[in-house]
């Protein structure tokens, strides 16, 4: 094992492992404003970031830094509470650590949230929309440098990176829960900074419904090592220029905050569904 981006992986992991032996089949990655849920779940063991050797600590506002290792209706998962973000200044092979991590502990899934701009004019805040697929080419990619052999493909394919039986199960979750959820294509930009209107205009003429700051570059990540990746985002303001005022990240967490209760119903449901999936033997 040479490749010193895996080595950091897996010291990471060895140091997660001296706290808990926990197994966890879901990795789940809750978005801004969506910390307090964490606490939701049957919690078994918790490790904060700075708990682990070389882990790259979050600094963003509302995101508190841990995994939470525990069941939801059963069903053995870790969470990160508090993702690492590109606009922190770390590396993008840092901001991907803890997905590879996650694999490293077991996760099959990769299960993605987060807050982000609505485009698409059908939506509005409040509303959810699973990913069907992302842009991610404003950023650079988290599988540059040398290939970790060890998870996956030099050249991995992308054309359905956001899993298709999963797809069917958070739509089927969401009946279940009565949450409306949309569906559409999630754009990853750099940030910090939100968009101006002319550059929300250009991702709405490339097809994009959603736009965020993560969540492209993790799903990458999943997909290059095998897991099953699934997610949704939470329409948390209109994106710049389609809202009436300027954005803030007081009105991200405010509308979050605001459909909680649907936030917790879709991933209940749905973390149900992916667990009877698995059983059935769909992978
Ligand atoms: N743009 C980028 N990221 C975001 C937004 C947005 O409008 N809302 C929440 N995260």
């Amino acid at each position: 094992m040479e490749n010193e981006v895996y080595k950091k992986v897996v010291r990471c992991a060895e140091s997660v492992k001296k706290i808990t032996d926990f197994k966890p089949l879901i990795g789940l990655v809750l978005g801004s404003g969506y910390g307090e849920y964490a606490d939701m779940f049957e919690k078994v063991a918790e490790v904060s970031y700075d708990e682990i050797e070389g882990f790259p600590v979050s600094t963003a506002p509302g995101h508190a830094g841990k995994f939470v290792f525990g069941y939801l209706e059963g069903v053995p998962l870790v969470i990160m509470n508090g993702r690492v973000h590109f606009y922190e200044g770390y590396d993008i092979t840092d901001v991907v650590l803890p997905i590879r991590l996650m694999k490293l502990l077991g996760a099959k899934v990769l299960y993605l949230t987060n807050a982000a701009g609505g485009i698409n004019s059908d939506f509005k805040p409040g509303d959810l929309m699973m990913i069907n697929d992302h842009i991610a080419t404003f950023i650079p990619s988290p599988l540059r440098g040398r290939n970790i052999d060890e998870l996956g493909l030099r050249f991995p394919d992308m054309s359905h990176v956001y899993n298709l039986d999963l797809q069917d199960v958070l739509r089927k979750a969401a009946k279940e829960a009565g949450v409306e959820l949309k569906e559409g294509i999630y754009a990853q930009t750099p940030g910090p900074q939100y968009e101006t209107p002319a550059e929300v205009q250009m991702l709405k003429a490339m097809g994009a419904d959603a736009v965020g700051m993560s969540t492209a570059c993790e799903a990458i990540a999943g997909n290059h090592a095998g897991m099953l990746v699934v997610g949704f985002s939470t329409v948390s303001n209109l994106a710049a220029g389609i809202s009436k005022h300027p954005l803030t990240a007081e009105e991200v967490f405010e509308t979050t905050k605001n459909v909680s209760g649907n936030i917790m119903s879709l991933i209940r449901e749905s973390v149900k569904g992916i667990d009877a999936y698995l059983k059935e033997g769909g992978r």
